[in-house]
Order: C-alpha cells, then structure tokens, then sequence
C-alpha cells in the first residue's frame, strides 16, 4: 500500500476547538501532518476544504446501541464503560497473535487527523475531524498472512457497563467485517480522537473503525477483537435484516434502502430548516475506491 491518503485541511484552520487538543491525540499527529509530504505518494490528496460539524453534535447524536436506541442515549448512558487497561485481541491469521494493550498499540502507530464525510444509513450525515491511524498499520504491526481474504470486528459485551445489551435488538456482541483489501486501504483508519481529544465513549472510545465510503454502521466502535480470516465474517445488521443491510454497505446514491431513499441525506446540525444535499457516490470517495468494485453488481453487492 504505497500511498498515504492526506487531507490539506488541518481541522486547527476551521475550529476554536483547537484550543483544547489534547497531547495524546495530536503529538504524533503533528509530526504526520509534517512528514506527510516526505513520504511522498499523495495520490489521494484532498483540496477540496470540508467544514467538519460541530462537537456538540458529533458527540450527542449518536447510534451506540449497547447504550440504548435513542440518539441521545449514548451520550447519557455510556460514561459507564471503562475504557481503562483496554485491549485488542488480535488472532486469527497473522504472525504474531496477541492480546494488546490499547497503549502499546497507541505507541506502535501514527496517530494523524483526517476529515471525513460521516453517512448513516439512515440518511443523516456529518463531517468529523478524526485522529487516529490507519488500519493496515496495526494489521502489518500484527503481520497478515497470505491466505487471509477478510478482517472480522468486534465490540466489548459488557452487560455491566452497557444497559442497552439486556435488550435483544441486535445479537450482541456487535460485529463486523471488511474485505482484506478494503480494511487495507489508506482511507480506512482506527479513530482514537475527535476535534483532538480521546474519542468520547458514546463514539466508540477508546478505538473504533472509520471507513469513510460506507454507511456507518461498518464503522463499529469499542474494538476488542479484530479476527483475520479466510471467510467472508457474519455482520450485525446482516444478520438482523439480510434483506436491508448487506456486507457491503458502500454509501450509493442510486441504490435505495426498502424502505427509504438514499438519493440525499440530511447535515445533521443545521438546525430546523437544513436543506438536505445530494448524497455522493461512495460518500464522495468514489475515485479513491470505486476500483475495489470493479466489475460487481452494485445492486446486488449492496
Ligand atoms: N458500533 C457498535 N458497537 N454499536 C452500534 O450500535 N452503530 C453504528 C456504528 N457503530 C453502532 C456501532 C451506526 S448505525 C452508526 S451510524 C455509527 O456507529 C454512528 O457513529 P457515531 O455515533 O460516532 O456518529
């Protein structure tokens, strides 16, 4: 994977939350955004300057359902996962299986900040300045072997720590699944951060995935499991409703969800009278990926 993915945009040009950023998340952030031109690639450089959403609203609307259904309950309920002493098992097929603790790996990686377009498949949108790195690092960290073809997630179940699990709306633990190609690519990253600070726990604190081209349920949060394997692995909303949600879930404007449109979505935060906005093909980073579909039904690989 020889190029980096960069955005020009530094979140610290557009946001007084700069004042608030926090060392963890920004030292070694610095330090990328500066050794970004160095490493030279910049094939998928971004000039194109997206104003990311407010804090408030990135991290009190929300879709945790460990913490409850309702956008706000997250928010409310889910200061009550311990996020201390975390980590990640990482198994399955690579070289050097393990359990690691979310610090070591945080010192294994680059964290940098990256804008994204944020698309629910419920047709709501943000823009949100993650920090994190990309997932290809941690998977080369842990060495992928050769006959490894996909990337399993999964979220802490923490009964305890998270009353939304007592009800069965989803088959819990939540889970998750991308191509090996797709978790390889330079647009896929592990957030840690948002707006600089540790990512909040109604985000998915401490890491959660970020794959900018899909609905955001790929996007799973609180990884404490990341499986490499030869078969395609079960998804939680696959499994709820095959019919509805299916591996893929690239964000396209000309496939429609049963129920509901997805030629637009809706900003979320501009208030009472937000115009919706045309929904972009692969969530506007069709020329980035468009090429990992080469060739598939997109209609029927929804
Ligand atoms: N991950 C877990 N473990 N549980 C969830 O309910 N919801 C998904 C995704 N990841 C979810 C999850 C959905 S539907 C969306 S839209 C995004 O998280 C929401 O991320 P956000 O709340 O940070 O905007």
């Amino acid at each position: 994977m020889a190029n980096r993915w960069t955005n020009t945009l530094k979140e610290s040009d557009v946001t007084p939350e700069a004042a608030f950023l926090n060392r963890r998340q920004i030292i070694a952030g610095a330090a990328a955004g500066l050794g970004l031109g160095s490493i030279g690639g910049a094939a998928f450089a971004k000039t194109e300057a997206l104003t990311p959403s407010d804090y408030e609203d990135i991290t009190q609307y929300n879709n945790f359902y460990e913490f409850g259904t309702g956008k706000t309950d997250p928010a409310a309920n889910a200061h009550t996962l311990v996020t201390n002493n975390w980590t990640v098992k990482i198994d399955g097929m690579v070289d050097k299986p393990g359990e690691y603790a979310f610090e070591d790996i945080m010192k294994a990686m680059t964290i940098e900040e990256r804008i994204y377009r944020f698309r629910c498949v419920e047709a709501w949108s943000m823009v949100i300045p993650w920090n994190g790195f990309e997932l290809a690092d941690m998977l080369n960290f842990a060495g992928v072997q050769s006959g490894a073809r996909y990337v399993a997630f999964e979220t802490a179940l923490r009964p305890d720590e998270m009353p939304g699990v007592r009800f069965p709306v989803l088959d819990w633990p939540y889970v998750e699944g991308l191509r090996l190609d797709e978790a390889m690519h330079p647009l896929t990253m592990m957030a840690t951060g948002i707006y600089g600070k540790d990512i909040p726990n109604q985000n998915g604190a401490p890491l959660r995935l970020v794959v900018p081209w899909k609905y955001g349920f790929k996007s799973i949060k609180s990884i404490v499991r990341v499986t490499l394997t030869d078969q395609e692995p079960p998804t939680s909303w696959n499994k709820a409703n095959g019919r509805e949600y299916g591996f893929y879930s690239n964000v396209n404007p000309e496939v429609d969800h049963p129920r509901w449109s997805q030629a637009s979505e809706r900003p979320v935060g501009g208030g009472l009278f937000t115009k919706r906005v045309p929904t972009l093909m692969m969530n506007g980073y069709a020329e980035e990926v468009a090429d990992l579909y080469a060739g598939m039904d997109l209609t029927k690989n929804y």
